[in-house]
């Protein structure tokens, strides 16, 4: 199998040709430090080596409890939230049929997300949803006490044990979760669910290549050993000893932050051409906002479904204010194939495309595009993927990870912790009068009556 490519030609107009090799000292730095762990973060490199070091007895548990619930479950509820479930629906998305959720094939149980909002009509008519469905559910949270998802886990974990008997639920409940804090273990121990644990070591957006992603993704019949194999030929492709004009993760950070940097561009906007694609960007989007949106620094991740989004974005992204570039991910080989048919009438005067196949009028929108918003002023760094399968998944995953990691140490910051995070949800418990938030509590209604 070839690897997926990256290509910063676009760019390099923008930048000057010797862009690489200016920043390169800086970056294989940032590489070294993601690999020996020199600098801040390091207690959250579990993920590095992750794909080449995951144990056979790890991947056949996995197994062995996506067959138990896919044999015993018409649904399976991912309750998680942000890194507890971006990844698994990523892939999940990417791979499935993008009709899937209507289709009742009896080989595949429905996967369905939850605990990720706080949307009360989200959650009954969810609840509405699974009344007369056989059900189970995957808590996944790493702190074990994350509001959004026990709250929904909560709910659905009650009528799971009503529609189902106490027996069956304990048998259909699974918790991936910290070995030994948090409210997900202690439910899971006291209760006896199977449970899995997440690494100490591997924070939550860079947690979809442990049960966390990989669990939800065998549940829905998919092949993780191969999602496993694609990371694992990028962890090679990626490492400090691979000569810098191959490695894509090295470019990719270097290319985003000069474009930065020299150009003061603001955000980036991942951009794909397959709608398929829409969760790869939303998980790209908590990976590098969450990891490099701190210290009052950052390039704000932005993201598009192509065409689609030409005709909404495509006016801004076009002539607004030149503070964005674009990454696109770009698909060569469709998985089906549909010609277009010749019209004897050709009312809608399309018969020049009679014979062709859409994805070729797909194609050909992807470089108009290219040639549109680079001629408008948009650098365009382009990530070719050859097909959507597990492996190239699990390539392009790992690939974004390891650039992630050199990207927001070159920026200057700690990629691996989320200290601002906690800010709404201090609020928010204090706003609900949560025992042992007295004082914010106190401190939070002065501010709101003085500002009445
Ligand atoms: O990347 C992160 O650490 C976060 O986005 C977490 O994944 C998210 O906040 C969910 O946390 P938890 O898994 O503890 O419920």
């Amino acid at each position: 199998m070839e690897n997926i490519r990256l290509d910063i030609t676009k760019t390099l107009s923008f930048l000057g040709e010797n862009v690489i090799s200016t920043y390169l000292p800086e970056a294989m730095s940032a590489l070294k430090a993601v690999e020996d762990g020199s600098r801040p973060g390091n207690d959250f490199l579990g993920w590095v080596h992750l794909p080449s070091t995951i144990s056979s007895e790890l991947i056949n548990d996995i197994k062995a409890t996506a067959e138990v619930l896919r044999q015993n479950c018409e649904v399976i509820v991912v309750a998680g939230i942000g890194g507890s479930y971006l990844g698994s629906r990523a892939v999940i998305e990417a791979l499935g049929n993008g009709f899937q959720w209507l289709i009742n094939d009896d080989k595949n149980p429905t996967i369905l997300f939850a605990g990720n909002n706080i949307g009360e009509d989200y959650l009954a008519e969810l609840s509405d949803y699974l009344k007369n469905k056989t059900f189970g559910i995957i808590n996944i949270s790493k702190s074990g006490t994350t509001t959004e998802t026990a709250l929904a886990f909560r709910l659905l974990r009650r009528q799971c044990e009503e529609q189902r008997g106490k027996e069956m639920a304990r048998k259909v409940i699974v918790a991936i979760t910290d070995a030994q804090k948090g409210a997900a273990r202690k439910c899971a121990d006291q209760e006896g669910y199977k449970s899995f644990v997440i690494p100490n070591n591997v924070g939550g957006r860079f947690s979809v290549l442990t049960p966390v992603g990989l669990l939800p993704i065998a549940c829905a019949g998919y092949d993780i050993e191969q999602l496993l194999a694609g990371a694992a030929t990028m962890e090679e492709a990626t490492g400090s000893n691979v000569p810098a004009d191959e490695n894509i993760s090295l470019q990719y950070a270097i290319v985003r932050n000069a474009l930065h940097q020299e150009l003061g561009k603001k955000i980036e906007i991942l951009a794909n051409f397959q709608p398929k694609l829409h969760f790869i960007a939303e998980w790209w989007k908590q990976l590098y906002g969450e990891s490099e949106g701190k210290d009052l620094k950052g390039i704000f991740p932005a993201s598009v479904d192509f065409t689609t989004d030409l005709h909404s974005m495509g006016q801004w992204i076009q002539d607004g204010e030149r503070s964005i570039f674009e990454t696109v991910i770009s698909v060569e080989k469709s998985k089906y194939k549909v010609l277009f048919p010749n019209d004897e009438e050709n009312l809608d005067g399309l018969n020049f495309l009679a014979g062709k196949r859409v994805d070729e009028v797909n194609k050909m929108a992807e470089l108009g595009t290219q040639l549109a918003h680079v001629d408008g002023g948009v650098p365009n760094i382009r990530l070719i993927v050859p097909e959507i399968n597990e492996f190239y998944l699990g390539q392009l995953i790992y690939f974004f990870e390891k650039a992630c990691g050199i990207s927001g140490y070159i920026l200057g910051v700690n990629p691996f912790n989320q200290p601002g995070v906690e800010a709404y949800k201090k609020n928010m418990f204090a706003l609900l009068n949560k025992p042992g938030y007295e004082a914010e509590s106190a401190e939070i209604q002065k501010r709101l009556s003085a500002s009445k």
